[in-house]
Order: C-alpha cells, then sequence, then structure tokens
C-alpha cells in the first residue's frame, strides 16, 4: 500500500527524490498528473518535472516538461510554480510559471502549451498581467474560462480572467488584502464547493513558513470575507506553504488534498512535501494531520494508516 507521509519525499520508480516543489497537480484519464520544480540546482531554474500517479502516493516520473534554454528558462533565472489547465476547445495543455530574476524584480506571469501533460511544452513567453508586477500564481478553470491568481506585493492578489485561449489575461476580477491591509496573500489557491469559492494563500515570509491563511466569496468578484485560519494557530500551517489544492471527485464524496511544501533553503532539492487532508464545507475550512494516510481516488474517502509502532515491538522481542 503506498501512503502519503507527510514531512517525508516521495521517491520515483527509480527511488530519486520526487521534485514536486510548488505543485501543480490535474486528474485526467483516471490518473494524476503533477509538475513541480527541480530544485536539484538550487533556487534557480534548471527544469519542470513531470510526473504521474494513480493514487497521489507512488508517483513515476514521466520527464522533464520544460527544460532549461533562453531567455525567461536561461539557467541563473527563476521559474517557479508551475500550474497547469486543459484548455477545453483545444484539449491543449497551457502551463503557467512565475518567470523571475534571481532577485525577483522582473516578476513576470510565464505561458506553454503542450499537446500531451508530460510535454513537451512550448514556451509562449511571459507578461505583466494588465501591467502589474506578478509572483507566485495560481489557477482556476469554469467551463470556458480560465482564471489566473496573481501576487503583486501591497496592491495584493489579483485574480484575473485570462482570454478565449487561456494564453494570455484578459481583465482583473477581483484583488483581496490581507487584514491588515498591507499587502495580499502569495502562494494562492482557489477551490469552489458548495456554492462557495475557498481562496487561501501564505504571508510573504520568503522561504519560512507562516499561519496561511483563506477568505471566502459567492462569487469570484466578491464580496471576500475576512481571512482565517485552516490549521492550528502557531503551528506555520504545519510547517508548509500552500502550493495547490487537489479536488477528489469520488463515486462516495469528493475530497480536498492539501499541497504544502516545507522549503529547506539551504537544501531546496530536499523539502518535503507536507499534503494533507483539507475538509471544506459550510464556509469553513479545516487542515488535518496525519502521519500516514491515502485517499482512494475512485471513491474519494480518506483513510488514516497507524504508523508502524516499531519501538513498541522492539521492546517486546
Ligand atoms: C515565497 C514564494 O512562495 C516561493 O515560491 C519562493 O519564491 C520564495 N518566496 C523565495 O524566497
Amino acid at each position: 500500500m503506498t501512503v502519503i507521509e507527510p514531512g517525508r519525499l516521495f521517491r520515483d520508480q527509480d527511488g530519486r527524490p520526487v521534485q514536486l516543489h510548488g505543485a501543480g497537480v490535474l486528474f485526467i484519464d483516471g490518473r494524476f498528473w503533477a509538475w513541480g520544480e527541480d530544485k536539484r540546482s538550487g533556487g534557480t531554474f534548471s527544469a519542470i518535472a513531470c510526473y504521474s500517479s494513480p493514487d497521489l502516493a507512488g508517483w513515476r516520473y514521466e520527464g522533464d516538461a520544460l527544460s532549461a534554454g533562453t531567455g525567461d528558462l536561461a539557467p541563473g533565472r527563476v521559474v517557479e510554480r508551475p500550474k497547469v489547465l486543459r484548455h477545453p476547445a483545444s484539449g491543449r495543455y497551457v502551463m503557467y510559471l512565475h518567470i523571475d530574476s534571481a532577485d525577483y524584480a522582473d516578476a513576470r506571469v510565464g505561458f506553454a502549451v503542450g499537446d500531451h501533460p508530460a510535454g513537451p511544452y512550448e514556451y509562449r513567453g511571459s507578461v505583466r498581467p494588465l501591467g502589474r508586477l506578478s509572483r507566485d500564481i495560481g489557477v482556476h478553470a469554469e467551463g470556458d474560462a480560465g482564471y489566473l491568481l496573481s501576487e503583486d506585493r501591497d496592491h495584493g492578489l489579483h485574480l484575473y480572467r485570462l482570454t478565449d485561449d487561456w494564453l494570455g489575461v484578459d481583465s482583473l476580477v477581483s484583488t483581496t488584502l490581507a487584514d491588515h491591509g498591507r499587502h495580499g496573500y502569495e502562494s494562492p489557491a482557489l477551490v469552489h464547493a458548495g456554492g462557495l469559492y475557498y481562496l487561501f494563500g501564505s504571508d510573504l515570509t520568503g522561504w519560512a513558513t507562516n499561519d496561511n491563511r483563506y477568505a471566502t466569496a459567492p462569487a469570484l468578484a466578491g464580496p471576500w470575507s475576512p481571512w482565517r485560519l485552516f490549521a492550528p494557530e502557531g503551528s506555520a500551517t504545519y510547517d508548509s506553504q500552500i502550493s495547490a489544492i487537489v479536488t477528489v471527485h469520488g463515486t462516495e464524496r469528493t475530497s480536498h488534498v492539501y499541497l504544502g511544501d516545507r522549503w529547506l533553503p539551504d537544501r531546496l532539492a530536499d523539502s518535503p512535501p507536507v499534503w494533507l487532508p483539507l475538509h471544506i464545507g459550510g464556509g469553513r475550512a479545516r487542515l488535518e494531520w496525519h502521519d500516514r494516510w491515502s485517499v482512494d481516488p475512485r471513491t474519494g474517502s480518506i483513510t488514516s494508516h497507524h504508523a508502524p509502532h516499531r519501538a513498541h515491538q522492539e521492546e517486546s522481542t
């Protein structure tokens, strides 16, 4: 049985640490596909790695979806938080990226397109959405409409509608600020559940973790509620930063899985995933810690697995 152990790196089919940092996930024809930052060269770009899994726990490396090249993708630059949507009309996969210089001054969003989840993706360049800075990103799709979440420092966290081909930014839908009003949240993720939108984000503390928060709204244009905690106060979101939320549409229930990163700034490639069940409903969100757990992609049910009692077994032998 393959289980998720938050705080431990996944290994791929060859035993190598899975590079799903800042991950994005899509469920395609019965399989989870995931894209992540390959941090084996440290903080700057080497590749966006692609993996697939039947259960979010056992991962197969599918190759690099995007590799270092020139311009925006030159080694030494920052390429973070790959998020992929499938464009409904064309069936093509569109990858969104935080594109930046090493000092995070460029602050742009990049677009790439592929015919297969694993790629290869053709890079289409980057923009500053409607002229604004764009750092951490998230994505959301609803029928023909695609949306981009984009963090713009003291101007807030913006939600933009994408152009019809989903390869550009069309218009601003809403902007949120943290309750203290000084800036918006980063590393955004959006979920639609039970007729409400839940918007998640992290405070701006670099690689250090903080108490992440969420707000709700009846419509994408708002009004957005005050921000609330979804993990125990002071736990720094179980020492992790949100990256994305996966919705598992099962036959018995719809489950949500929180994908977070516990960044190790000096050893970024070893930063373990902190992936946990996220309970969403009735306007509330709550992250629940499990040492070992699994989600059944067919039924949507979540099972907690007891850790093997090694110490106890050793005592009794
Ligand atoms: C916070 C962002 O969420 C990360 O993706 C990364 O850009 C770090 N900042 C770098 O300090």
